[in-house]
């Protein structure tokens, strides 16, 4: 079975690495890596190939940065042509970002199968660019590898027929598990002037955050309160940095002694730092299941999630964007009060090797 694996944005290489090193060692499957190209800053994407030991790709579909439509589309007319060169038995996609939806529609109507890694995560708010290319992604595929029991649920209510569903757990955790002892080398924490347990982690970066500039402006503000109960260590990604950088008002609001702000980490200094962190505030989706194993309180500021289970039975609280509960967490954190959570079923580090398993099945069948 031919397969052709696609990535395209950070959180896609972490994903795709335990899977491409499962296919490696199967003598079944044959599989090429596809990058579109969606990040391409060093350190959104080649520090993250090599520190997961991925291959260098073997195509490069080199599209940047646009808009949703002109994004999506050059991906789309770019990725065709491959797919007719290299005609394979299947596409597999992960995750929910542009390149996810993109690829897996060109797939479809090329008549090839599409197989979807992270399938039938729902925040139920349609407002999310990502949660439309879930939906989509899902409706078009025809192995759905789940994370949870829920994302089961979501996919039957949907009407997707079980039989395509595999709950495999979660190949984040994979990789995460695979490169901890070398993450735990990194002096990431020492560099940076902070100690272990002394400092909280922030990330930021969904368009409904930092998009308009009142709402990023009133996060600022309530960071600058939460900074000066601890250090706050904040890898400032590219779409925030320029939100940021293009108003005055907003870059005195950032600045502050305690606001550690740095550019984007590779994934191993990453790693230590939430490793390390006494809490971590985020609206990213990944880290919150990465806490969530780790153990590590968590503060996601958003509204929804996609990802329940990581709030049900993990380290994870929704606070959105309310200063009072933001503020009362990271002092309820403080103060020792917080779950310590359970780590949801699968999530072990063998999810790729499950994918892999019944994707030999399905190469035997
Ligand atoms: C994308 C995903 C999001 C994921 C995130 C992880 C979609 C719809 N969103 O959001 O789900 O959580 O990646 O990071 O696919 N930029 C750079 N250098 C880069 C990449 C981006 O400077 O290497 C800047 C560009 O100005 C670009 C902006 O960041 O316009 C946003 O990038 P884009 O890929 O459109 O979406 P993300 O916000 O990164």
């Amino acid at each position: 079975m031919k397969i052709l694996n696609v990535v395209g944005a950070r959180p896609n290489f972490v994903k795709i690495a335990p899977i491409v090193a499962a296919m490696r060692k199967s003598r079944r499957l044959r599989s090429w890596l596809v990058h579109t190209g969606q990040h391409y800053d060093h350190n959104m994407s080649k520090l993250f190939f090599e520190e997961m030991g991925l291959p260098r790709p073997d195509v490069n579909l080199e599209v940047g940065s646009g808009s949703h439509a002109q994004q999506t589309a050059a991906i789309m007319a770019r990725f065709e042509p491959v797919v007719e060169r290299l005609r394979p038995d299947a596409v597999l996609v992960v995750g929910d970002v542009n390149s996810t939806i993109a690829c897996a529609l060109v797939a479809v109507k090329m008549g090839v199968r599409v197989i979807h890694v992270e399938a039938g995560l729902r925040s139920r708010d349609r407002t999310m660019p990502e949660e439309i290319n879930r939906l989509l992604t899902d409706q078009i595929s025809d192995i759905l590898f789940v994370t949870c029991n829920d994302a089961i649920d979501n996919l039957v209510a949907e009407g997707i027929d079980r039989r395509k569903i595999h709950f495999v757990g979660n190949v984040m955790i994979d990789s995460l598990k695979r490169v901890r002892p070398l993450a735990e080398k990194s002096d990431v924490v020492g560099r940076l002037g902070l100690s272990p347990r002394g400092y909280a982690l922030l990330t930021l970066h969904r368009p409904s955050n930092v998009d308009r500039p009142a709402d990023l402006r009133h996060f600022l503000g309530t960071l600058r309160e939460a900074a000066s109960r601890l250090p706050v260590v904040f890898p400032i990604h590219p779409r925030t940095r320029t939100r940021i950088e293009s108003s005055p008002a907003l870059r005195r609001a950032a600045c502050h002694p305690n606001i550690l702000l740095i550019e984007p980490l590779g994934y191993l200094d990453f790693l230590k730092l939430m490793m390390d962190a006494r809490l971590v505030l985020t609206d990213s989706g990944g880290i919150q299941e990465e806490t969530t194993v780790l153990r590590v309180p968590c503060l996601t500021l958003r509204e929804n999630t996609e990802r329940p289970v990581t709030v049900a039975e993990g380290t994870s609280e929704l606070v959105g964007r309310d200063r009072a509960k933001i503020l009362a967490g990271v002092e309820r954190i403080l103060a020792g009060k917080w779950k310590s959570g359970k780590i949801p079923k699968y999530w072990d580090g063998r999810a790729a090797e499950r994918i892999v398993r019944v994707l030999e099945t399905v190469a035997k069948a």
